[in-house]
């Protein structure tokens, strides 16, 4: 089955389910097995993957290069920069890393991983914007940025050039449902749902979830990501270093969902009744 897209701002269009690598990169002896996994993920149509300078401290990057070497052109690159790298003398030099790193021409998504009270916006923005005009990557767009954070960034010259907001979201963790999330609808800014299977910390092994996995004959991981991709405008980017789990994720996105098993999971992990501000993991 083919997976369905996203349209981003300016007309590129990802699907909606890619790949994460944050624990990727970190051990040589695994390094094998994390290829194979994202080479597995690309040859099952989730071509996007997402990396980030501060994964093994450059180690994630590096796997990435190898799972996307004479493939480059399938794949779409995210990564993303430490917010103390933001800065205008600091940001190409960054990029600069990446790229080496990813041994790639240019990231296709560029993220401000996070924001620190010291980040200055509008610097950073100006930054990214030089290394789109310079052809180092594609687009930018920024990680863990709440509703307030997200206006800001709109009232600042360009800041409306930015492609996606990746955020914390899975069935445990639905903070983004009180505001965010309808709020990036609104202005058709996509979201990239990171931690969707709930970051292995146990959100597989619910009991609701292993109840409807059964009424589909489905895996939960399946039912978790199905859940986060119900939602238009969202991708999501499950990490999977397990074949068997890369498999098992790809095929999410034939589950349907219905109002039963949507019942009984919103009794199960509520939604949010009042705002609540963003989480980070
Ligand atoms: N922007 C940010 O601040 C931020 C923060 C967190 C994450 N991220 C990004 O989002 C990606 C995903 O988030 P995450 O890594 O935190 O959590 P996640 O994808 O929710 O969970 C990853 C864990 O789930 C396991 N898993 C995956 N598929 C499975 C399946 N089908 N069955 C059973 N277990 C399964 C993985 O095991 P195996 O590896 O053994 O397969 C791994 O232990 C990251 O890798 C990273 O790229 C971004």
């Amino acid at each position: 089955m083919k997976i369905r897209t996203v349209t981003l701002p300016d007309g590129e269009r990802v699907p909606v389910l890619g790949q994460g690598t944050w624990r990727m990169g970190e051990n040589t002896r695994t390094h094998e097995d994390e290829i194979a996994a994202l080479r597995l993920g690309i040859e099952l149509g989730m071509t996007l993957i997402d990396t980030a300078e501060m994964y093994g401290e450059g180690g994630a990057e590096e796997v990435v290069a190898d799972a996307i070497e004479n493939q480059r052109d399938r794949v779409f690159v995210v990564s993303k920069v430490y917010p103390h790298n933001a800065s205008r003398t600091e940001l190409p030099k960054a990029c600069e890393r990446s790229l080496k790193r990813l041994r790639i021409d240019a990231i296709d998504l560029y993220l401000l991983h996070w924001r620190e009270r010291s980040t200055r916006l509008v610097e950073a923005v100006e930054a990214f914007e030089k290394l789109r005009a310079a052809g180092k990557i594609k687009r930018w767009g920024v990680s863990n940025f709440d509703v307030d954070d997200m206006k800001e960034l709109l009232d600042i010259e360009n800041g409306f050039a930015c492609s996606a907001n990746q955020v914390l979201y899975n069935l445990e963790d639905r903070e983004i449902e009180s505001g965010l999330l309808q709020w990036s609808q609104k202005h058709e800014i996509p979201i990239m749902a990171y931690s969707p299977v709930g970051h292995g910390r146990g959100l597989l092994e619910n009991a609701t979830l292993k109840k409807i996995a059964k009424r589909h004959d489905a895996t939960p991981s399946q039912i978790a990501l199905a859940w986060v991709l119900r939602q238009p405008r969202v991708i999501a980017i499950p990490k999977a270093s397990n074949e068997k789990h890369v498999g098992d994720n790809a095929r999410s996105i034939e589950i349907k969902l219905t109002g039963e098993d949507l019942a009984d999971l919103d009794q199960e992990f509520p939604p949010p009744k009042s705002r609540k501000s963003l989480p980070m993991l």
